[in-house]
């Protein structure tokens, strides 16, 4: 039987997975006192205040390093900062054009055409309205027709990058990042996953019924999420609080996969003051 650890595919990542699983093994994990890192917390009033305190981080990023690689997200959370990132770069205030982003994720089998592809999703709330590079822009192939080799091919071009300086990311309302689902193992690279029932309910809100939201997505996996230099998370809305507690302060495990952020030496979470309002105190 293929050896198996707490990261679904082998690699480099493997000895930290098994120190975490070791830690897990031995009941109470005590992540937050053991560890040297602090995640940073920044509570907002209210989503557009949310917004800006997380574009404002993307724009440090994008003044300190114009040539930077931005890992982007899709869904309801980050349309406020988008629509920041774009105010200011109409003011005058933020250069595009040096800039190369990767995306998490994409819905397989829909085309970039599709309005309900993140690829489209992303040209039409950021790239179609800021001086970036198109061609320096990447989102898996929704339409590849093999799917290992998309997963091999999307790597590939995220290691070529030199991996992500600051990864944008949203959260699931059962702990999913990208698309990584709860599951028995963190994933280490892009892999192509069946949605959860949960997710495709959470996202049916965009499409004209469940039936036709796609079943399977392709997504970043944990390991390259955790590669990335920085890691800049937003949550907005009561709905989410309770699983940012669990993701937060509950045990580090895939069951919830936001709860490996817990070991990323920088993360900051921004989020409004519903979203947080469990891990107050
Ligand atoms: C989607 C995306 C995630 C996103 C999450 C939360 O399924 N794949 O990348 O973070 O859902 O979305 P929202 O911000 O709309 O709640």
């Amino acid at each position: 039987m293929e050896e198996r650890n707490l990261c679904g595919n082998k690699g480099n990542m493997k000895e930290f997975f098994v120190l975490l699983q070791r830690r897990e093994i031995g009941g109470d994990i005590q992540l937050k006192k053991e560890r040297e890192f602090t995640m940073r917390i920044y509570k907002a009033e209210t989503y557009e205040e949310m917004s800006k305190k997380a574009a404002n981080m993307i724009f440090a990023q994008m003044i300190l390093k114009p040539d930077c690689v931005l890992g982007l997200a899709t869904g309801s959370s980050p349309v406020g900062i988008y629509d920041r990132l774009v105010e200011w770069y109409q003011t005058g205030d933020l250069d595009f054009s040096q800039v190369t982003t990767v995306n998490l994720d994409e819905y397989r089998g829909l085309a970039p055409d599709n309005d309900q592809s993140y690829r489209y999703f992303m040209n039409s709330h950021l790239f179609d309205r800021v001086n970036i590079d198109k061609s320096r822009t990447f989102v898996p192939d929704g339409l590849a027709e093999n799917a290992e080799e998309e997963c091999k091919r999307y790597d590939a071009l995220i290691q070529s990058m030199g991996g992500v300086d600051l990864q944008l990311l949203g959260i699931g309302h059962n702990g999913h990042i990208g698309f990584n689902e709860p599951g028995d193992v963190f994933e280490k690279g892009t892999h192509c996953v069946a949605l959860q029932k949960s997710t495709i309910e959470a996202n049916k809100r965009f499409f004209a019924s469940a039936e036709e939201v796609p079943e399977y997505a392709y997504t970043m996996g944990i390991g390259t999420i955790m590669q990335a230099k920085k890691i800049l998370l937003i949550v907005s809305g009561k709905e989410k609080a309770s699983i940012v507690k669990e993701a937060f302060l509950g045990p580090v495990t895939p069951a919830v996969p936001a709860s490996i952020l817990q070991m990323h030496r920088d993360v900051t979470l921004v989020g409004d003051k519903d979203a947080l309002s469990e891990i107050e105190g």
